[in-house]
């Protein structure tokens, strides 16, 4: 966090002093939490320019989380596709698999401040959940991790990383058991538990200040880019200091806010947010909350959400547990108003297919959430130039995915004849 409100910001001030991103935003939360939302606030206006907050958080960013993570050029890709330059912003590099592990730090760093020693959080894809047992574990806190019962199954291998670093995980069976209901029931936890208990959103989604502030968190990955730009971008030869256009899959929003945000005064740079499609945006089985949603309120915010004619909100599907929520952190609401920042949908399987293709030309397997973005840099690379540039946010790892993809490509990873006869060799071999 080497400087929160960066002077380039000076024409976006959002949100304002209520937690406004203009029509977005705000605080729409039970009277039990007014209390612990105003002394987070308060919290985080002290530390947020404390210098020891800082150093803190840069001496975990660099030494723990191992940042700066760095960017790299997929130049197969760039030149199988014939267009623009694609880079990589490597956040599944980071300890822990993703971006989630930077928000997490900074949230827990105030936990400690606040002398509030049992967290809770919500989780989907479960790298946020992981995160935050990793944290709990290093810091000596409690952690509780609510995750819907139908994301466990799907992320079995981060539900048992979050047992191993000693975190409980309560599956939760209402709904349609994904993260919507997951973040429900940690908000239940915590107005039920307030006077000891933090809450770490994993996204810029709730009650003001969460939002402002994992976007502020998760700015350390634009804030690297803008240095990072200017020399990947020289080593080829490239005019430009900065790439034409800076790409991030959306589910709450954090990797793209993160990355988005330093990028915001740059007029010249486009600013794109991958949602997931699903089955298609035609469909009902989608998780696009910015393309076909509407305003309302969820979970303690006015955002955009997916909603039916009576205000219910409506069940949402992907391929990835980390994009399948049915609304969106208010300041993407409000950037797609004000036009600064598009929104378009890649399908399950177009992610499917980015992911193998990731897997196959670049040597990297990443979470299938960070495959949408990939998969939309990829087609709009097409329509480029080869001098241009498109910077993609590579969200995560996708270790936890592996199980998940096998399954849709009708193989079983622990049971193949040839797995058996390498164990068998392997076996046979030892002394
Ligand atoms: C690797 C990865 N990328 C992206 C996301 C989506 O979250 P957000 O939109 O807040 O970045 C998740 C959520 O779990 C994730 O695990």
């Amino acid at each position: 966090m080497p400087n929160l409100r960066i002077p380039t910001m000076a024409s976006y001030q959002h949100p304002d002093s209520s937690g406004h991103f203009g029509r977005y935003g705000g605080s729409f939360a039970s009277e039990t939490l007014t209390f612990a939302l105003k002394e987070l606030r308060e919290a985080y206006a002290r530390y947020q320019h404390d210098p020891a907050f800082i150093a803190e958080f840069n001496y975990e960013m660099a030494h723990f989380v191992g940042r700066p993570s760095p960017v790299y050029h997929a130049a197969r890709t760039s030149q199988e596709m014939g267009g623009a330059q694609i880079y990589l912003k490597r956040e599944d590099l980071n300890h822990t698999g993703a971006h989630k592990i930077n928000n997490v730090i900074g949230q827990a760093m105030l936990a400690k401040r606040m002398g509030k020693p049992r967290i809770i959080a919500e989780t989907g894809a479960g790298q946020h959940g992981v995160a935050t047992a990793t944290i709990c574990a290093r810091y000596g806190l409690e952690c509780i991790v609510y995750m819907g019962a139908e994301d466990v199954k799907r992320q079995s291998p981060n539900v048992y990383r979050m047992k191993l670093l000693g975190a409980t995980v309560v599956p939760v069976e209402s709904g349609s058991k994904t993260l919507k209901d997951a973040l429900n029931e940690a908000m239940r936890d915590w107005v039920a538990n307030v006077d000891n208990t933090f809450y770490i959103i994993g996204t810029v989604a709730g009650p003001h200040p969460y939002p402002m502030m994992v976007r502020d968190f998760q700015s350390v990955i634009g804030t690297e880019c803008l240095t990072q730009m200017p020399l990947v971008l020289a080593e080829q030869n490239l005019p430009a200091q900065q790439p034409d256009v800076v790409m991030a899959c959306v589910g709450g929003g954090s990797n793209a806010m993160g990355i988005f945000h330093p990028y915001i005064p740059f007029d010249n740079v486009r600013l794109i947010g991958v949602e997931a499609a699903g089955e298609g945006l035609d469909t009902h089985k989608h998780s696009a909350s910015l393309q076909r949603g509407s305003a309302g309120v969820l979970h303690g915010n006015r955002t955009f959400i997916l909603q039916d004619d009576n205000g219910q909100i409506m069940e949402t599907h992907s391929i990835s547990a980390g994009l399948d929520y049915p609304g969106v952190g208010p300041e993407h609401a409000w950037l797609q108003e004000i036009g600064r920042a598009e929104y378009v949908g890649i399908t399950d399987k177009e992610a499917l297919a980015a992911f193998h293709y990731l897997c196959r030309t670049e040597g990297i397997i990443p979470a299938l959430e960070s495959s949408h973005a990939f998969a939309y840099a990829m087609k709009l690379a097409k329509e480029m130039r080869p001098d241009q540039s498109i910077l993609v946010n590579l969200s995560g790892r996708g270790d936890k995915d592996i199980g998940t993809v096998a399954d849709l490509s009708g193989e079983d990873f622990y049971d193949r004849p040839s797995m058996r006869g390498l164990a068998v060799k392997g076996a046979e071999s030892k002394p």
